[in-house]
């Protein structure tokens, strides 16, 4: 993407001024793929209870798809917001595993949304994290073929990631190689762009710490390639505010939102559908994310977590995409398209965070590099990297040297 045209989208995101409640922004995200698509995200402290009434529309209907793991308080304000607005509502709790992720839950979303008679105008509004963005997004995309869906994630990773952009997904279980079920994550889904995104920063008080981190691996993937993604302070930013971000100043919150999703925002437009054949497109999102995934599902890991103890088992998506993200950057300088020494400050950010940078148990670099060839953005078994390039840029490289990928994953045993 020329300079130019990151201006340009950059005068197109909007940040509003201060409002009751706190500063507050507006993000606008436009698709070029689905033609006139266009929403907005809003971001602030409060804001979730003052807009879902207008958002939904007064006297309008809505089946509220709500995680099970809110915190009681939560859920109420919305609620009466909707009575205020005169809103015939139903709702459905569905709880945020991957295992609950499936066609079998998007059906119940549909069967609620079928049982209170919701109609082509109604709405479907997601309250929760990631795993309930995407099933209520994809109930949103088949329920009467399409109707207009709500997002208003309550965890960082969905509000920086999984809300804006329209992918929704469910897991599929086959029957493995060795008769066991397997869990295939996101292999059926729907781009469905939402109709309204309200990120309320006020949600994130209850989060559980080891979900901030993960969130947070996100948004040090995006300052990596701030540049590419229309805004380079972003880096400097994070390191320099890391510290108020852990601390849940809702200030800072709103600005780690709003840059994040502005920076998503930039991508979706320039490549709503990953179908990109200029640079690395939307595929540029998935920088440490092959290293992640083969690392995510391995049993036997042990790492010291961010209060000093040692935590076992499998890595949350959030801490493997951070260990991702630093052998992404330690195969970028075995190849020579980073200096050496580039891994120590993303080691540091992701230390201060209080996510892993090294693993025990770690299994052999070639286990993991086959892992790796399993990743479903594999094309035809030729391993395919996106890996970050000097100028906070990254570059897709197929077929990378295999020592360099092998050394990479080996840098991370503990
Ligand atoms: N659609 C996309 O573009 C996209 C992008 C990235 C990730 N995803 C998907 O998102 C999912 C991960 O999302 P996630 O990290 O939000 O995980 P999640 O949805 O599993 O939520 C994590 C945990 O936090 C809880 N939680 C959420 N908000 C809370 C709050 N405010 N207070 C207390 N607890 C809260 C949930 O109940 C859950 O236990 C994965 O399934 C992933 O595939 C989708």
């Amino acid at each position: 993407m020329s300079r130019r045209k990151h201006e340009s989208r950059a005068r197109r995101v909007r940040a509003s001024g201060p409002k009751k409640g706190g500063r507050g922004a507006v993000v606008r995200v436009r698709t070029r793929g689905t033609p006139g698509a266009a929403y907005d995200v809003r971001i602030g402290s409060g804001v979730l209870a003052r807009r879902v009434g207008g958002l939904i529309g007064p006297g309008g209907a809505a089946l509220l798809v709500i995680d099970s793991g809110l915190p009681a308080g939560f859920i109420g304000p919305v609620v009466r917001a909707c009575d205020g607005a005169k809103v015939r509502w139903g709702a459905c709790v569905i709880d945020a595993r991957e295992a609950d992720k499936s066609l079998g839950t998007v059906e119940r979303v549909c069967v609620e949304a079928a049982s209170m008679r919701l109609e082509r105008g109604g709405c479907i509004v997601a309250l929760g994290g990631g795993v309930v963005g995407d099933v209520a997004g994809l109930a949103g995309a088949v329920y009467r073929r399409g109707v207009r869906v709500i997002q208003c994630p309550t965890s960082l990773l969905a509000m920086v990631d999984a809300s804006v952009g329209g992918k929704t997904a469910a897991n599929l279980t086959v029957s493995g190689q060795d008769g066991r079920p397997r869990l295939l994550k996101n292999m059926v889904g729907a781009f469905h762009q939402p109709a309204a995104v309200v990120c309320d920063v006020a949600a994130l008080a209850s989060l559980p710490d080891r979900e901030l981190r993960c969130g947070l691996a996100e948004c040090v993937k995006h300052a990596l390639m701030g540049p590419l993604l229309g805004d380079r302070s972003m880096r400097a930013w994070l390191e320099s505010r890391i510290e108020r971000v852990l601390a849940r100043d809702p200030a800072t919150l709103v600005d780690l939102v709003k840059r994040n999703v502005a920076a998503k925002a930039r991508v979706v437009r320039a490549d709503e559908r990953e179908t990109s054949r200029r640079g690395a497109g939307r595929a540029a999102l998935n920088l440490g994310h092959t290293f992640g995934h083969a690392l995510e599902g391995l049993a036997g890991l042990s790492w010291r977590n961010a209060a000093g103890g040692m935590e076992v088992g499998p890595l949350k998506h959030g801490e493997a995409v951070g260990l991702g993200l630093l052998a992404a950057v330690r195969t970028s300088e075995r190849l020579r398209l980073l200096p050496a020494g580039a891994d120590g400050p993303l080691a540091d950010l992701l230390g201060r965070i209080g996510l892993p940078t090294s693993v025990e148990g770690l299994p052999a670099g070639e286990v993991v590099a086959e892992r790796m060839r399993d990743d479903k953005k594999v094309a035809g078994g030729a391993l395919r990297l996106v890996l970050p390039v000097r100028g906070g840029r990254v570059r897709v490289v197929e077929r990378p040297a295999a020592a360099a990928v092998r050394a990479a994953i080996e840098s991370l045993r503990g």
